[in-house]
């Protein structure tokens, strides 16, 4: 496996774009922008890592999403490495990311990454952000999101 940037159709990436975020209106407004990173296996896109903005010292890890059967092997923790070298040998001094309150398990991935707990913006994900309306992660509804950053 091998993290590198993309220089594509990111088209292609959409359904992985996809499995980190549940909103194709949301997916449009930034699907092209910033640079992503992919992690390929054998010819195969098994993960991506989107990081937008930095002209500021500070960057916005946008989308983080492994393929569904390769998930728990080191993929996305080998991304956010990646991603957080090349920002440091930009000088970029901070990453700043965000997920859904009710997924527990991301706010784990995202702290053993460095990450601490930045702020909670409640209500962000509605019908009004283009979230279907009912969506439950583990049993807890999708409704609030968690901003976690990380000195680099
Ligand atoms: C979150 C995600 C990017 C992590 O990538 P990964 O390659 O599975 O993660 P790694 O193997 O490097 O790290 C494993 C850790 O990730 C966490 N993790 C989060 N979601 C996980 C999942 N679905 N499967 C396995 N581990 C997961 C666990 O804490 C795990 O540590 P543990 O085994 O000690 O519990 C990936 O699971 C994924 O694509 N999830 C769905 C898309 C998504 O929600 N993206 C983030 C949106 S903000």
């Amino acid at each position: 496996m091998r993290v590198l940037i993309f220089e594509g159709d990111r088209t292609v990436l959409r359904p992985l774009f996809r499995e980190a975020d549940d909103s194709d209106r949301a997916i449009d407004g930034y699907l092209q922008a910033g640079e992503v990173f992919v992690a390929e296996d054998r010819g195969e896109l098994v993960g991506e890592l989107q990081l937008v903005g930095g002209e500021s010292g500070e960057v916005e890890l946008k989308s983080l999403a492994v393929a569904g059967d390769r998930r728990g092997g080191g993929v996305g923790s080998a991304l956010v490495a990646a991603a957080v070298e090349r920002c440091r040998e930009q000088g970029i001094r901070r990453m700043i990311v965000s997920t859904a309150a009710a997924d527990t398990r991301n706010l784990r991935f995202y702290q053993l990454q460095g990450f601490r707990m930045l702020r909670v913006e409640r209500d962000a994900f509605g019908p009004d952000q283009g979230y279907a309306e009912g969506i439950v992660i583990d049993g807890i509804p999708l409704r609030d999101r968690i901003w976690l950053d990380r000195e680099l």
